[in-house]
């Protein structure tokens, strides 16, 4: 029996999907199971990741969980490890790409975050497996308002470019490492990238597409963006999160064959996830 957090999220929800095809034993995890809007016939129990004493019914009887955390630290995490541990043997741990690398504390606070749970995971007894995969396409989702109001992408660096990851490629590896049989995948960590480097001024153009109009990029000054970024970010990692930004443009990230050599199918490129998603942007 697996155990699928985060499984009403971007790609918990794409997990449970593969699950459900492959004929899977699963169940999903939700704060409130009335609201999940997952597929019928699915199994969803409530639980509360702030509150690990919620999760012992949701985790009776499983072997193996499918874990996103969704706090940018890691204060409820040895209690909830705990928990699981109780009734567990392993767990499959969505991470990011850079927690695996020791940057002398040097990283900006989501990576330090992910590798500050992956020490705590490793240090639990639970078999793992680590997936790191590099930002999420549907990220652009945030885009969207503009892109229907005004068919702009406002953002900083048109030329940044990103092997962005559809969220249904992450969960195909996940729902395969999740169903395999016990050990094969146990510490392995896997770098999860789409086919190839788009930058943003493409991924924009690749909406346009997707939704039959052009649409154009428009460079935003620093300070916007830093604003944005304090929405949802403390101020104290704000000049490391706009930096490793920087960095990532001077020195771009990876495009690795992980998703083909471990699923037999090569990961779908960003005009794909911008078909996919094309009413969300319309
Ligand atoms: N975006 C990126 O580019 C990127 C890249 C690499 C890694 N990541 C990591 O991916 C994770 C986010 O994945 P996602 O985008 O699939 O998630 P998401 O769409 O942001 O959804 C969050 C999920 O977490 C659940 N959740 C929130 N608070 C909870 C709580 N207190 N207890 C239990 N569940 C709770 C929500 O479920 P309910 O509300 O239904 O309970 C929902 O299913 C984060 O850890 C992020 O750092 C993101």
């Amino acid at each position: 029996m697996i155990l699928v957090t985060g499984a009403t999220g971007n790609v918990g929800r794409q997990v449970v999907s593969h699950l459900r095809d492959q004929g899977a034993a699963f169940r999903a995890l939700a704060r409130d199971p009335g609201a999940a809007g997952l597929p019928g016939g699915t199994e969803v129990v409530a639980g509360d990741l702030s509150d690990p004493g919620s999760l012992h019914a949701a985790l009776d009887g499983v072997d193996t969980v499918f874990l996103v955390w969704p706090f940018l630290d890691t204060e409820a995490a040895p209690a909830v490890l705990d928990a699981v541990g109780k009734h567990a043997r392993r767990i499959v741990y969505l991470s990011m790409l850079g927690a695996q690398e020791d940057t002398g504390g040097q990283a900006d606070p989501i990576t330090s975050f992910h590798s500050r749970m992956e020490r705590l995971i490793e240090r639990s007894g639970l078999e793992w497996t680590f997936l790191h995969p590099v930002g999420f396409a549907s990220n652009t989702l945030g885009w969207a308002q503009q892109v229907r109001d005004e068919s702009v992408v406002r953002d900083l660096n048109g030329a940044l470019a990103r092997p962005l990851i559809h969220e249904r490629d992450i969960a195909a590896v996940a729902a395969h490492v999740l169903t395999a049989p016990d050990d094969v995948h146990s510490g392995a960590e896997y770098v999860l990238t789409g086919p190839a480097l788009v930058t943003q001024a493409e991924q924009a153009h690749a909406i346009g597409e997707a939704i039959g109009r052009p649409v154009r990029f428009e460079e935003m000054p620093e300070e916007e963006k830093r604003r944005q970024v304090l929405a949802w970010l403390p101020p104290s990692g704000l000049d490391t999160v706009m930096k490793a930004w920087a960095a990532m443009a001077e020195s771009p990230e990876p495009v690795t064959a992980t998703v083909e050599d471990l699923t037999g199918t090569p990961p779908r490129t960003f005009r794909e996830w911008a078909a996919d998603h094309a009413a969300d942007f319309r």
